[in-house]
């Protein structure tokens, strides 16, 4: 083996470390209780995930009845985690199609449903994976997020519903941002802020803090910033903000920048403001379509301070706001969405 290979290997297995994360059952069913009426004669796919560890395999096929699913189909990416969950198939990459048979009155296991093995690896992107995500109504997961930009993509090139785990600071991303934007792509309702619990492999190194190890040896580490993306509709996402803070010049500064007003907590966006408004990108948990705009965001709008300013007289960095401290200096901001109120338009 060459040097260049065993370092490919080592930043794959680096990379393919760095993705195990499972999600935990209450999470999934705490999302999924908001979109029961969406999945009704519905082909539901797990992409990435092992039938044999997944809760997300789980959940669809204890609750398949109850949802009446029409199928429901997972597919494994080289059993990265059998062998971290003490099995030694880890090679070989396998799916499931279910179709709702019992045994009595239980869901039969993985077993006696029948596991298949794929011909090659079982990635996302594979003609076998394709040729079953072309079935699926509404695709489920929590996908690796070093390939979230590519995952997405590829939901939205075959038009697919779907309800993902990621984490909140991909919709900075240029692939991801114009989605939330023309209203093809939103957070899910259940997770709002704080961090999150996921499994981890047994032999993943458990040194940072928020980490555990339960009674049976099993690994968790919590994470933050988690959200569910999805483009399935849901009651909450029409509710209006309630807004109660009238506009000042001298509580909401201008940019230096772009032209429009710093509104630092989404709480404080002004009821009587008309022009746009640059908002945490938090805001986007409380978004309503119907409510605002989304104009852009700091990274699309932001002009380069270059043209703007002295050097030295701001932080540099990529393309953010910038809010003058009044002294000839200009302070970064973080990453901003600009809104408009469209009901004052
Ligand atoms: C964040 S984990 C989540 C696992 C599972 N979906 C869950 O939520 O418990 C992402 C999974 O995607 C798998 N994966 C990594 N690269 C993949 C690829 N190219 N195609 C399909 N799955 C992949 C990883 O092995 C990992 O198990």
């Amino acid at each position: 083996m060459t040097i260049t290979t065993r370092n490919r290997d080592f930043r794959e297995a680096r990379r393919a470390k760095k993705d195990e994360f499972y999600t935990s059952l209450s999470d999934i069913e705490l999302e999924l209780k908001h979109y029961t009426r969406h999945f009704t004669g519905k082909v539901v796919y797990c992409n990435c995930d092992d039938p044999r560890a997944s809760n997300f395999f789980r959940y669809f096929s204890t609750n398949f009845e109850k949802l009446g699913l029409k199928k429901l189909i997972t597919t494994c990416y080289r059993s990265q985690d059998a062998s971290h969950f003490g099995r030694d198939d880890s090679d070989q990459a396998v799916y499931l199609e279910y179709t709702g048979e019992r045994t009595g009155s239980s869901v039969p296991d993985v077993e006696e449903i029948g596991i298949k093995s794929l011909q090659g690896d079982g990635d996302f992107r594979s003609d076998e994976s394709v040729e079953l995500l072309t079935q699926a109504d509404i695709v489920v997961t929590n996908p690796p997020f070093s390939l979230f930009r590519e995952y997405v993509a590829q939901l939205v090139e075959h038009q697919k519903q779907f309800l993902i785990v990621g984490n909140m600071n991909a919709l900075t991303y240029k692939e991801i941002f114009p989605l939330f934007q023309n209203d093809e792509m939103w957070y899910g309702p259940s997770i709002r802020s704080g961090d999150r619990e996921f499994r981890v492999p047994d032999d993943y190194p458990l040194t940072a803090a928020g980490t555990r190890v339960d009674a049976h040896g099993n690994k968790y580490v919590r994470v933050k910033g988690v959200r569910w993306f999805t483009n399935l509709d849901y009651p909450g996402r029409h509710e209006e903000l309630a807004l109660h803070r009238t506009y000042s010049p001298r509580e909401y500064p201008r940019y230096a920048n772009y032209d429009a007003i710093d509104v630092s907590k989404t709480m404080h966006i002004p009821v009587d403001y008309e022009g746009p408004m640059g908002v945490p990108i938090t805001f986007l948990d409380k978004y309503n379509p119907a409510q605002f705009d989304i104009l852009g965001s700091s990274k699309t709008l932001g002009r380069p301070m270059s043209e703007v300013a002295k050097k030295g007289t701001y932080v540099q960095g990529g393309p953010r706001f910038y809010l003058p401290n009044g002294d000839g200096t200009y302070r970064r901001m973080y990453d901003r969405i600009v809104i408009k109120n469209k009901q004052l338009a």
